[in-house]
């Protein structure tokens, strides 16, 4: 029988039995109330306020202009939504690299403002301190290694990471010093599958893909692409599950229609 039925509250302990009994983990971004409590409705692991809320919900081209004060709203949002999945939430671009006490601060904003149950962020052995001294305070974190968007001016692409062996082997060592640093799980973005295969099978911490393959302990996914509402965005990675965009437009259209042709509102919908 799958964990999914279960299980009342996902935790981190959760998380790691899943790995445990190979029942894969499902993750999806969420930034609102509405889907939010649509995804957790559906039984959904994990929902990531990630940063991508910069792209998708602001309209940035990158994940970095995006505020503390921002994720903290969208995450508050999501954290009121939801009854069973586990809320992870971006530390955003700027709000901890500076060091593991503005880190630490950072990570306390997002767990006491808005409620969140744990934080992400990105990076490997850079960051190790950082996270000790966030988990020493009792919040948990989850690591993001491969491609780490809000490094993309340094990549200058978002093409596939760790093709070459010398990053390869890097990104492995990284993978082994966020467990060793505390992590409760790990995100894998955009390489290849057979390195996603071997990052799973080196850390006892889940590892959750997105473009990393079908060998990890999860997959994670943006809502908007996996709804198909953005429309111009096809990574091979990515299985649209609705065509969100298309529904959406067409009511719209028949909508405004309705209003022009006044059909809308008839007899039945007025006082
Ligand atoms: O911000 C985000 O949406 C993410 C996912 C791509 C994992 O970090």
């Amino acid at each position: 029988m799958s964990v999914h039925n279960e299980i009342k509250r996902v935790t981190t302990h959760t998380l790691q039995w899943m790995k445990s009994q190979n029942e894969k983990i499902s993750m999806l971004t969420a930034y609102d109330f509405s889907m939010a409590k649509i995804f957790d409705d559906a039984g959904i692991d994990i929902l990531l306020v990630g940063d991508s809320a910069s792209n998708v919900m602001a309209g940035h081209e990158t994940t970095l202009p995006i505020t503390l004060e921002q994720m903290i709203y969208h995450a508050q949002s999501v954290v009121r939504a939801v009854h069973r999945c586990l809320v992870v939430v971006d530390l955003p671009f700027g709000s901890y690299q500076g060091n593991s006490k503005e880190a630490l601060n950072s990570a306390i904003r997002i767990m006491k403002e808005a409620g969140a149950h744990a934080i992400k962020l990105e990076g490997g052995e850079e960051v190790a301190d950082s996270i000790k001294r966030i988990i020493s305070a009792g919040v948990p974190v989850m690591g993001h290694l491969g491609l780490t968007p809000q490094s993309i001016y340094k990549f200058g692409t978002y093409a596939v990471r760790a093709k070459a062996e010398e990053e390869a082997e890097q990104l492995v060592k990284n993978a082994l010093v966020l467990e060793e640093a505390g992590c409760f799980a790990i995100v894998l973005e955009k390489i290849p599958a057979k390195l996603g295969q071997k990052v799973a099978e080196s850390v006892k911490i889940p590892v959750i893909g997105i473009g990393a393959g079908g060998q990890v302990d999860g997959q994670v996914l943006v809502m908007h692409d996996m709804l198909g509402i953005t429309k111009d965005f096809s990574p091979r990675f990515l299985r649209r599950y609705a065509d969100l965009y298309d529904a959406i437009k067409g009511a719209t259209v028949n909508y405004i229609e309705d209003v022009k042709s006044n059909d809308f509102p008839n007899e039945k919908e007025q006082y």
